[in-house]
This record gives C-alpha cells, sequence and structure tokens, in this order.
C-alpha cells in the first residue's frame, strides 16, 4: 500500500517535473508541488527499504563529499572539427558529397556553449552520468546530475533497453547573473562565463550546492545497439517523448542554402535564447550514412560546427578611468567613441586588470577592436597598430587611488591592484556600510545606497559604529526623507541589536568572510573578545578556516580603528557572544578534542558530522598531527592520512562508534 503511494507520488512528481523543467507549462501550483514532495520525503523516511536513488526527492542533493570515480567511455567522447566560414562548409559538403557518393540529408542544430556530458539508461533508469574528460575516461558526476531538475531520472514511452544519450550541460544567463550578483556581494570571485560556471558546478563536491545552481540540460547525440530509429532527426524526436529536453531548433536541410538560412537566422535569434550557444552543428541525417562516413582520431566525418564570429567593432580609445570598489579592488574602464555592437551602444569596456593593459600594447587614441564574447561586458581584445599615426601616451596603470589618493597595493597571487586604506576611502566607507546594513548582514531597512550617501555627504555616517548613535533630527533633515521613513530607519537600527552574534561578525564586512565563514568562526571562538585576541595558527586550525582567511582576520582585528569600531558597537548594545540556547546545543563531550574525518559516511553526511563535532565542543580539522584526538573513519579513507595515522599512533573510530559516544552524553 505505502509502497504503491510512494510510486504513484514519485510519477507524479517527476511528470510535475517534466511539465515545468522541460516543456516550461506547469500544470500544479509550486504550493501543491510542494506538498506532494514533502508527503513522498515523509513516506521514504518512514519505509527506507523503498530507496530509490531515481526518486524526485532525491534532487536536492546530498553533501557527502566522495572524490569522482574516473569511469572509461563506452564509446569516446570526440569533438568537432570547426569551421568558420562559408568555404568551409562547403568543403565539409562536397566531401561528405564525394565519400557517400548518393544522396543525403543534413540536420542543423544549435551548437550550445557549456560542458558535455554523457547518460547511460538502462531499462529506462539513470545509472550514469560521465563528464568528457579526455574522451576516453570521464569523472562520474551522477550524483551531482540527478540533481537537474530538466534531466529525466526516469523515462517514459518505448525506449531502448540499454543506451547512452549526450548532450550539454548549461547555466542559463538569468542563474549566471544572478549567482555572479551573490559572489560580488560575497567578495568571491566571478564567473567568467556560463561555460565556466556550468563545468565547475558540475565538478563540485557537493550535490546541495549544485541543486541550488539551477543548471540545465539539452540533449543532441544518442548512441546504442537498438536505437529506434535510422535517423538521427527522428531517435532525437524520440528521445523528446521519452523526457529529455532537446531543442526545438533542430531542423533538416536538403542543401547548403537551407544551412545558410538556418545559420543566418539563428546568429540574430540565439540572442533570445535562455541559454549560451556558439555556433551550430551541421550533421549527416542518416545513420547508415554516418557510419559509412565513420570517424577520425578527434571527431566523426559525419559532423561539422560552424562557429559564429564573436562580434566585434573597431572604435578609438578616449582615456582610461579607474573604479574603486567595496572591497577596494580598483578596474580599469575603457572609454570609447561609442560604437554599435549587437543592437547596443557600447561607450565602455573593463580593461580587467594591469596584466591585460601591458599586453595589449594600449596607447590613448589607440584605435582598438571591443568584442561581446560569452561574457556580458564587452572587452578590448586588440590594438589596431596599423592605424596609429601619432601615437599618444601609453597606459600605465595608476599608482594612487583616485578616490583618496593612497598607494596601492598588489597581494601576492592576485591579478588586481587595491587601495588599502579600508576606512577613510570614500566608496570603500560607503560599501562597508550597505554591506553592513544588507538584509543578510543587519537588515536595517530604510538605510538604502542613496540615504547612505546623503549621510556620508552630511558627515553624519563615515563608519557603520556610527549608525547607532544617528539621531532623528539628523535623519529627518536629509532632504527627500520623511519623518516616518526616519522613524522606521531608528525601529531598524534598535532591532538590529538582537541580530545573533554570527551574523554580527558577517556583518563587519571582514575580507573573505561571508555567512558560512563568519557562522564557523562564531562557533570556534563563541565570543568577540577571543577571536580579537587568537593568532594565524590558532585560526588555521579551525576547520574550513584557510591561509587566505587566516590573514584576513589577523589583519583586520590588529588595526586600531577596526577594534575602535568593534569596541563601539558592543557598547551600543550589539550582540558579541554566541547567544546561550546556541552555546547549550554545543555540548561538551568532545570539548578541547581535534577531530579529522576521514573517508566516506553511511549514516550522515561529512558536512553533518562535522556541525555534531562542534556542536559537541570539539573542533574539525583537516590534517592529522600529533595533536588530533582520533579519526572519524568512514569507508575509503585516504592512503596518506592512514600512513600518518598509524606512523603518531592516532586512533581510528567507525561511525557507529562515533554516535554512540555523543548519544551518551
Ligand atoms: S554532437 C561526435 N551536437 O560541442 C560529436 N555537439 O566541439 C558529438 N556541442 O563535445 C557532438 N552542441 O560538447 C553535438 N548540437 C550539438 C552540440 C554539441 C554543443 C558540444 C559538445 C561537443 C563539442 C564539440
Amino acid at each position: 500500500m505505502i509502497k504503491e503511494r510512494i510510486e504513484l507520488l514519485r510519477q507524479e512528481l517527476e511528470q510535475h517535473n517534466y511539465n515545468y523543467y522541460v516543456l516550461s507549462s506547469p500544470v500544479v501550483s509550486d504550493f501543491e508541488y510542494d506538498l506532494m514532495m514533502k508527503q513522498l520525503v515523509d513516506l521514504e523516511r518512514q519505509c527506507p527499504e523503498y530507496f530509490d536513488p531515481n526518486s524526485p526527492s532525491q534532487r536536492v542533493g546530498s553533501d557527502i563529499n566522495a572524490a569522482f570515480k574516473q569511469v572509461a567511455h563506452i564509446y569516446p567522447m570526440l569533438s568537432l572539427s570547426n569551421t568558420y566560414s562559408a568555404e568551409e562548409v562547403q568543403d565539409f559538403y562536397d566531401r561528405v558529397s564525394k565519400a557517400l557518393n548518393d544522396g543525403f540529408e543534413l540536420v542543423c542544430e544549435l551548437k550550445y556553449d557549456g560542458t558535455s556530458i554523457s547518460l547511460t539508461y538502462q531499462h529506462g533508469a539513470l545509472v550514469r552520468a560521465v563528464t568528457r574528460g579526455d574522451g576516453e575516461k570521464g569523472d562520474d558526476v551522477t550524483a551531482n546530475v540527478r540533481t537537474i531538475r530538466s534531466i529525466p531520472l526516469r523515462l517514459k514511452g518505448d525506449f531502448p533497453s540499454v543506451f547512452e544519450i549526450r548532450g550539454e550541460i548549461l547555466m542559463p544567463w538569468a542563474v549566471f547573473d544572478e549567482q555572479n550578483r551573490e559572489r560580488e556581494a560575497q567578495e568571491e570571485p566571478l564567473f567568467a562565463n556560463p561555460r565556466n560556471a556550468a563545468s565547475g558546478t558540475l565538478k563540485l563536491q557537493n550535490s546541495n550546492l549544485v541543486a541550488s545552481r539551477k543548471l540545465d540540460g539539452y540533449f543532441y547525440y544518442l548512441l546504442g545497439d537498438k536505437l529506434p530509429c535510422e535517423s538521427h532527426s527522428e531517435n532525437l524526436q524520440k528521445a523528446a517523448t521519452w523526457g529529455f529536453k532537446t531543442s526545438d531548433a533542430t531542423k533538416v536541410c536538403k542543401t547548403l542554402d537551407d544551412v545558410w538560412a538556418f545559420i543566418k537566422y539563428w546568429d540574430v535569434e540565439r540572442k533570445n535564447l535562455p541559454v549560451a550557444t556558439d555556433g551550430i552543428v551541421i550533421k549527416v541525417n542518416s545513420l547508415t550514412q554516418q557510419r559509412s562516413l565513420g570517424l577520425t582520431a578527434k571527431s566523426p566525418r559525419w559532423a561539422v560546427a560552424y562557429k559564429f564570429q564573436a562580434e566585434k567593432a573597431l572604435t578609438r580609445l578616449n582615456s582610461v578611468s579607474y573604479q574603486v570598489g567595496r572591497t577596494g579592488a580598483v578596474t580599469p574602464v575603457a572609454n570609447l567613441d561609442p560604437v554599435q555592437l549587437s543592437g547596443t551602444t557600447v561607450k565602455r569596456a573593463s580593461l580587467h586588470n594591469a596584466d591585460i593593459i601591458k599586453s595589449l600594447d594600449l596607447h590613448i587614441g589607440d584605435m582598438v577592436f571591443v568584442e561581446k564574447g560569452g561574457e556580458i561586458i564587452p572587452k578590448i581584445t586588440a590594438v589596431d597598430k596599423d592605424a596609429r599615426i601619432l601615437i599618444g601616451d601609453a597606459v600605465n596603470f595608476i599608482k594612487k587611488c583616485p578616490e583618496c589618493g593612497a598607494n596601492l597595493v598588489r597581494y601576492e597571487g592576485e591579478a588586481a591592484h587595491y587601495c588599502p586604506n579600508e576606512n577613510h576611502c570614500p566608496p570603500q566607507i560607503k560599501g562597508k556600510i550597505e554591506h553592513f546594513v544588507g538584509r543578510k548582514a543587519m537588515n536595517i531597512e530604510g538605510l538604502g545606497g542613496e540615504t547612505i550617501n546623503l549621510l556620508y555627504q552630511n558627515n553624519l555616517l563615515s563608519k557603520i559604529s556610527d549608525i547607532y548613535s544617528l539621531k532623528m533630527g539628523d535623519l529627518v533633515q536629509l532632504e527627500r526623507l520623511g519623518s516616518k521613513s526616519a522613524q522606521n530607519i531608528q525601529l531598524a537600527v534598535q532591532k538590529s541589536k538582537e541580530v545573533p552574534f554570527e551574523r554580527v561578525l558577517f556583518s563587519l564586512g571582514i575580507r573573505f568572510v561571508g555567512e558560512t565563514v563568519a557562522k564557523k568562526l562564531a562557533f570556534a571562538f563563541i565570543n568577540i573578545e577571543d577571536l580579537i585576541t587568537t593568532n594565524y595558527e590558532q585560526l588555521v586550525e579551525v576547520d574550513e578556516i584557510g591561509e587566505r582567511i587566516a590573514q584576513s582576520v589577523v589583519r583586520y582585528f590588529s588595526d586600531e580603528e577596526n577594534l575602535k569600531t568593534v569596541r563601539l558597537l558592543k557598547e551600543y548594545g550589539l550582540q558579541m557572544t554566541l547567544s546561550d540556547d546556541k552555546l547549550e546545543a554545543m555540548g561538551t563531550s568532545l570539548s578541547g578534542q581535534c577531530i579529522v574525518i576521514s573517508g566516506t559516511f553511511r549514516h550522515h553526511s561529512r558536512d553533518e558530522y562535522k556541525a555534531m563535532i562542534e556542536q559537541h565542543g570539539g573542533k574539525n580539522v583537516a590534517s592529522v598531527s600529533a595533536k588530533t584526538s582520533f579519526i572519524l573513519a568512514g569507508e575509503n579513507m585516504g592512503p596518506e592520512k592512514l600512513k600518518k595515522a598509524e606512523a603518531l599512533g592516532v586512533q581510528l573510530m567507525n561511525e557507529e562508534d562515533f554516535l554512540s559516544l555523543l548519544i551518551k552524553e
């Protein structure tokens, strides 16, 4: 009975997934969907014997950290030879014509610009997902791929009992933009383009995180002994009926003119697609003809890619200006004569950093090529040196901050220059305050960028602690701010004094201390005083606190002004200690113990074990040393760790013993 109910819920949820993620036409509300999912999760929890890795409930992923297994491809994953011009496409057509000595059809498809994947299905169930790797073998990323909602975990209809399907995993533009906005706010390095974002995500060792990145997949190539049809296009249509997302743009062409019409149309229209494409793929439609044409070592003779030209324009470089961000990073920006590029007027282009300026050998007045590639911001790719008549001044990266005049610095291993004057450089001050009041930080609503700017200009706000000494009178005298808004700001400021310690720590805006790191630090040091007086060695001992973060924390608390600000915040009544209930929840059975986690586990994920250790007063450390109390050892523990543990006489403890240790508390 329960088994049938589980099965029914799984089927219905998969159908809703398909409607939503493949067809883009949901038939139930999110609420109804969530309700059904909750029922399924509850039933599966009650009856673990019916566990199925392909259940829709598994699409949320898990954070178990198991290194990817390498898997050999049954059919090597070849690449395509590229063409860039009408002549080269004509050459391909002539070669095929000559070799076949018969009529043939071509299929034109979009060339998706993501990361390729090969899926194996057995009896309608997804059993394996492998990356391209070196073409011969790739990484088994099945757990991650299961989280991609548009990829069917179980198929519908009359599919072959065993087959492979290949396609492209992509991060849609909208998700890419959202991810980069978040990354910028968290001071994490930005993804250069959706392709890197997709391949990076697929290689994450945490399928929870993969699930949150909302990847998508388009499929374009079937392989197997018993494919249903004799032509590629019909096989793709079949695959669509089994539940795969295939491209609507696929077109059977009888002549090269048809191919050109397709190319011309999609070169423009692709800009309206939700995902990145970088060309089209032309394939011989008949599988018999494909076989007769065969393969070269690197690519099939029956297909070719035509790459779209990156759109380029030639214009003059008038000047270079430098922008200083909230973190002090200085970005050079080229100011150009306005020029049309892919439907927009481009006046500015990013120059990224000093190394790029140098490698371009830029001079003011140069005619430069601007391109919009996979990236959103246009960039300068080359200088037309032949167009130089009079050579202007060479562009040299500035030495001083354009906002505050401080000498710029360049940290080891980083391409960017920074203004180190964190507390007195206007954009950095304002940026720090904006970060402090943000929703995930102190959540002081009503204090937006404009108000902060006004308060700053009126000398009412020059550091975060000033927020707590703002008077009603200060606020209402500002233009554009009514007394109601001023009152709301005051209320929000008061309320922020209840924000828990870990979020206060995040709000301070210490470089590299994002939400998660702030939490780790708060749980490891319990109060601000202990964090202030800690040192680099103790910091790196904390799990997941690396050298870069440790250095940044030490640097922050060794600055007198920062210390003054923190003390003032404490006096104003902000939470500077972990709350009592969190402290209590932490327990003490592991207090003072340094524990290393190694291997893969059955009962809980690695992150869950980490949290348990910390909650019970222990410290999770990354590497085995004489100070290690014991190793929580799962299956397939790393051989290096094992050797070290044996050499140092460190005890290994299995999952079950560890769990019973905690229960005894
Ligand atoms: S067919 C034997 N079709 O482009 C070749 N590939 O440069 C089978 N790609 O590795 C590939 N869109 O990752 C094919 N419609 C499409 C494609 C496509 C993107 C990627 C794929 C392949 C690479 C080759």
